[in-house]
């Protein structure tokens, strides 16, 4: 299955993903495409360092349906996996690619989730709350923010010396280990095509 990341930011999702399914043919998935809506941003040089084709689109080129599906389609792109993705997705798209996008946000949704929580943001919620713990969540994606069915949850205690930095680098280990794992879970179970 060749399967598009979206990404607006740094990458280090992206290029993990990348790197996982190089690094085991036998799982049948290739990062074919990464779609970027921030020009400039650091996940088109990871991806264009690897070999995988970049498409930095507009918001206008997201919501067209005549721009963004050939874009896919020419790629044969089977899944969609958004990894630090700002932009919301099209409802033209979720519905062609039921339960075939998955999004990983950085803590144990619902808790934490929404408009404008994203990166930082969550970290810092999270320890201004006082939570004990945090995690990270995979989740199937609607064109709503952060409430598609739960796939994957796991936590992580949360100490009182903990600041949203060392709270962000734990999460982003946790989702190194397993985002790329819980993608090849859920899309083995699909045909390759849409
Ligand atoms: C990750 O923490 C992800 O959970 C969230 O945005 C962050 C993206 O980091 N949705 P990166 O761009 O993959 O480094």
């Amino acid at each position: 299955m060749k399967i598009a990341i979206f990404a607006s930011g740094n990458g280090s999702n992206a290029e993990n993903i990348i790197r996982y399914f190089r690094a085991r043919a036998a799982e049948g998935i290739e990062v074919a495409l990464v779609v970027c809506n921030r020009p400039g941003a650091m996940v088109i040089s990871r991806a264009s360092a690897l070999g995988v084709p970049v498409a930095t689109v507009s918001a206008a080129d997201l919501r067209s349906p005549d721009t963004i599906l050939p874009l896919l389609d020419g790629y044969g792109i089977g899944a969609i996996i958004l990894a630090g993705f700002l932009q919301i997705v099209p409802s033209f798209i979720t519905a062609r690619y039921a339960g075939r996008i998955l999004n990983i946000h950085p803590s144990l949704l619902p808790r934490f989730g929404g408009k404008g929580m994203y990166g930082r943001h969550v970290h810092e919620a999270v320890v201004a709350s006082g939570a004990s713990e945090t995690g990270i969540t995979v989740h199937h994606v609607t064109e709503r923010y952060d409430e598609g069915a739960i796939v994957f949850q796991t936590s992580i205690p949360v100490s009182p010396e903990d600041t949203p930095g060392t709270v962000e680098a734990r999460i982003h280990e946790l989702e190194r280990i397993h985002f790329p794992r819980v993608i090849a879970e859920t899309l083995r179970r699909l045909p390759d095509n849409l």
